[in-house]
C-alpha cells in the first residue's frame, strides 16, 4: 500500500470509493466543487495493488475574531477508507501523511468535523477549548466534533473566532 498525492487519473476511483464509503453522494459532489474551485488543496489517495482503497482532502479555511482579525489554516474533509479495508490504519496514515506535509508547508493549524474519538487519536482537540465554533452552528451542537490541530508546533490563536470552510461545503 501506498500513500500518494491524487492526480486526474485518480478521480473516478476516488469517486467510486467516496460513494461507497458515504451514505449518500455529497461528500463526491463535495470533492468535485472543491477541485471546480481551484483553490490550494491537498488531496492524497492509498493505493493498493493499483486500486483505490482511501482518500483525505483538505482545502484552506478561514477563521475571523469578534474583533475582525483573520487567521487561515486547513480544513481536512472529506476522508473515506473502503469498508473492507478500513481498521488496517489506512486512514490514521492518511491523516499523518497530509499533516506532515501541510506541516513542511508552514500551514499553522488543521480542523476537521468529525467524531472526536477517531480525530482524537490523531492528537486533534475540541476546538471549542480554544474559543473556536464552527460559522454555520453558532448554538455549538456540533461543538464536541469540530476539532483543531495545532502543526509545527504553531500555537494556536488565542482569539476565540468563527471558522468558515469554502463555501463548496455549504452545499454538502
Ligand atoms: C473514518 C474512516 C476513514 C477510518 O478509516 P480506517 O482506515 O478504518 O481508520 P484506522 O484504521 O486508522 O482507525 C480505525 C480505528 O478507528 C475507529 N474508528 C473508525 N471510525 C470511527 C468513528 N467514526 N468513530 C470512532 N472510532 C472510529 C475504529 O473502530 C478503529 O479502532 P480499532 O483499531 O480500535 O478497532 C473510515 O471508517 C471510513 O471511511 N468511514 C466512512 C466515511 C467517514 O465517516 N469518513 C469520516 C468523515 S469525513
Amino acid at each position: 500500500m501506498q500513500i500518494r498525492p491524487a492526480d486526474a487519473d485518480d478521480h473516478a476511483g476516488i469517486d467510486a470509493l467516496l460513494k461507497t464509503a458515504f451514505p449518500g453522494p455529497e461528500e463526491a459532489r463535495l470533492v468535485v466543487s472543491l477541485r471546480a474551485a481551484d483553490q490550494d488543496t491537498l488531496e492524497l489517495v492509498a493505493e493498493d495493488h493499483g486500486r483505490t482503497v482511501g482518500t483525505i482532502f483538505f482545502s484552506p479555511v478561514q477563521a475571523v475574531s469578534a474583533a475582525g482579525t483573520e487567521f487561515y489554516g486547513i480544513g481536512l474533509a472529506p476522508m473515506a477508507v473502503t469498508p473492507e479495508h478500513q481498521r488496517r490504519g489506512i486512514g490514521s496514515a492518511l491523516i499523518e501523511h497530509g499533516l506532515t506535509f501541510l506541516t513542511s508547508l508552514g500551514v499553522p493549524w488543521c480542523v476537521v468535523l468529525g467524531d472526536p474519538a477517531y480525530y482524537g487519536r490523531s492528537g486533534f482537540q475540541p476546538a471549542g477549548s480554544i474559543g473556536w465554533r464552527w460559522d454555520v452552528d453558532p448554538d455549538g451542537i456540533h461543538a464536541d466534533a469540530f476539532m483543531i490541530k495545532a502543526l509545527g508546533g504553531h500555537a494556536l490563536p488565542e482569539q476565540a473566532a468563527k471558522v468558515s470552510y469554502h463555501p463548496a461545503f455549504d452545499a454538502v
